[in-house]
């Protein structure tokens, strides 16, 4: 099983879209994928689910609060008993040999954020300090270890644009790093100091882990960039415009986090109107255009850098 993280400090720039179409695409291939949905904006819920449906069958025990919310997240409920299956979007997979689960998220998650890093900030011992900090941060890469998750392929965490508590628990509970970008000033801005977050939270953790008394039991981490994406990309006369041009090659040549070579266009005639079908968009597409085959590419991509074989149409 592989996990990802899909992030990016910022909101806006397509990290949901891709989470759901790369998984869709994915579990086209015959892959068994799970998508969490972290972000208590559950817009990525929400593209496989009714606002009604959500309200009436997810909304009070079957999202990812519930988990966050007990005193040490994962106590009072196993992370596999919030695991649904959309309907729709199943149907879409019917006879590819995938499937697509998901994890639901609550608008509610902001408040569970806030009082993780309260009790984060409440120990006073510095052995105390160091156990509390291991267990909460350790606790999604825990219980994704659960026997029942060894039935997945591939996992994607959709993450809230911010670097709170529980996106630091799918930083530590992933392999890979998957940043989504728009190629503008303001979506590349922050790939450096996202680099250098990461690079803290890493060195911190397994300097923890490292040093006992009182840290045992957990193994290092060595989460790694994937790469960015960039998305919503305007094309004119079969090249990126050189405004976005010039934003993708400063990425590539002066960050620290590597960009991947496959883009997404921007095409509100596919990812525009988000929401209602429950079937995202790459698997709703009937014929081969231009913005699937360069979904596809991306699915060739990521599922090599992750050492995975889906079966391309
Ligand atoms: N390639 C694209 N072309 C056009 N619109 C897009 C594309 N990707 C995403 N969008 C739209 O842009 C908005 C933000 O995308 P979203 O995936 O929700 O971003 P994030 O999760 O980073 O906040 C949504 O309305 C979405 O439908
Ligand atoms: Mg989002």
């Amino acid at each position: 099983m592989r996990i990802v993280a899909v992030m990016n400090y910022k909101g806006g720039v397509g990290k949901t879209t891709v989470t759901a179409n790369l998984g869709a695409v994915a579990a086209s291939r015959g892959l068994r994928v799970l998508l969490i949905d972290l972000d208590p904006q559950t817009n990525l819920t929400f593209s496989f689910f009714s606002v009604d449906d959500w309200q009436e069958n997810l909304k009070d025990d079957r999202t990812i609060k519930q988990w966050y919310e007990s005193e040490v997240p994962g106590r009072d409920v196993p992370l596999a008993d919030l695991i649904v299956n959309p309907e729709r979007a199943n149907k879409a997979l019917l006879n590819t040999g995938g499937r697509l689960d998901l994890i639901s998220s609550h608008l509610g998650l902001i408040d569970n954020d806030l009082e993780l890093a309260a009790r984060l900030g409440g120990t006073t011992t510095l052995d105390g300090s160091k156990r509390k900090f291991l267990d909460l941060h350790n606790c999604l890469r825990g219980a994704l270890e659960d026997q029942r998750f060894a039935e997945y392929d591939l996992v994607l965490i959709d993450c809230a644009p911010n670097f709170g508590l529980v996106t630091k628990t799918a930083i530590v509970a992933s392999e890979k790093i998957l940043v989504p970008a728009k190629a503008d000033y303001l979506s590349t801005l922050g790939l450096d100091y996202l680099g250098r977050n990461c690079s803290i939270l890493v060195q911190q953790f397994n300097d923890y882990v490292n040093h006992k008394p009182g840290a045992g039991g957990y193994r290092p981490i060595h989460p790694g960039f994937l790469g960015v994406v960039f998305t919503m990309v305007h094309i004119y006369s079969q090249q990126v415009v050189s405004a976005q041009h010039k934003y993708i090659e400063e990425v590539r040549l002066n960050s620290q986090v590597p960009v991947l070579g496959s883009k997404i266009r921007n095409s509100p005639s596919h990812f525009g109107d988000t929401g209602g079908s429950g079937v995202p968009a790459m698997l709703a597409a009937t014929g081969r255009d231009i913005v699937v085959s360069e979904f596809d590419e991306l699915v060739d991509e990521v599922l090599e850098a992750l050492a995975l074989q889906g079966d391309r149409k």
